[in-house]
């Protein structure tokens, strides 16, 4: 049971950014040299089947092989601190889950779970990669479980209920330019604080969001600290 408040996260790509994990739309970001409509999205799958499973096979052996980092680190420091905390993440790795994080809830998918084709509540854990041929209990092809363009989100609604339930709404590391993903935001209720911490927040941060200008690994466990010396959920 806990008594110092419900700190929902909403975290994207540039939280793994000191992993060593790209983000999707920087000038080196990942949708520069694979595009979109290729790798993302059911038309590409379905033109080229091989095409997506290599990109994702090699996506997922970068994870593996990364470390969560100092802000996954700081958020699942403030579970253990006795604060409720909820993630709610656009990422497709688990580092959240490997910093320590109870509570995660992955809105575009998980690149180390596989799952049907032809239906996506038949999901696999994956401890390899998947290979064309690779079918599931219904003789179809394999996919990696993740969202493409396109596709529906399946876990918006839940992420929208816990939002509004949100004591405090910190978002990481994202350009907020996917929906419905980026309206999250709307959800919470209109007295809750919500603060970005991006290298590009000032830029990015909606009216009535406090932006901080840092890293994911600086800003983070900055503030995680703060709220274990004061015991609550403040703005900064
Ligand atoms: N710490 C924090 N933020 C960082 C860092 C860092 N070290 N490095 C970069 N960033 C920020 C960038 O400033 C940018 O605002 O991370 C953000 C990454 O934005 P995008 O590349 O647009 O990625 P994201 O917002 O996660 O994309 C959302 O788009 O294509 C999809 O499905 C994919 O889930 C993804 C969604």
């Amino acid at each position: 049971m806990t008594t110092l408040g419900h700190l929902v996260v909403f975290s994207g790509s540039g939280i793994s950014a000191e992993s060593g994990i790209k983000t999707f739309r920087a000038s080196d970001g990942l949708w520069e040299d694979h595009p979109v409509e290729e790798v993302a999205t059911p038309q590409g799958w379905q033109r080229d089947p091989e095409r997506v499973l290599g990109f994702y096979n090699q996506r997922r052996e970068q994870i593996r092989k990364a470390q969560p980092n100092a802000a996954h680190k700081a958020l699942a420091s403030l579970e253990q601190a006795g604060f409720k905390v909820t993630i709610i993440t656009q990422n497709i790795d688990d580092l959240h889950e490997r910093a320590g994080s109870s509570q995660v809830i992955h809105l575009h998918g998980e690149i180390l779970k596989a799952r049907s084709s032809v239906d996506e509540r038949m999901c696999y854990p994956l401890k390899g990669n998947i290979a064309l041929g690779d079918v599931c209990d219904k003789g179809s092809q394999l996919r990696p479980d993740v969202v493409w363009f396109g596709e529906a989100v399946p876990l918006f609604e839940e992420a929208c209920a816990i939002a509004s339930q949100a004591d405090f709404l910190l978002v990481v590391g994202t350009s907020l330019a996917v929906m419905p993903a980026a309206s999250l935001l709307s959800y919470i209720d209109y007295d809750t604080p919500c603060v970005l911490i991006d290298p590009d927040a000032d830029a990015l941060s909606p009216p009535g969001v406090a932006a901080i200008n840092a890293t994911a690994g600086e800003g983070v466990p900055t503030l995680v600290e703060q709220w274990k010396a004061q015991g609550k959920l403040e703005l900064p």
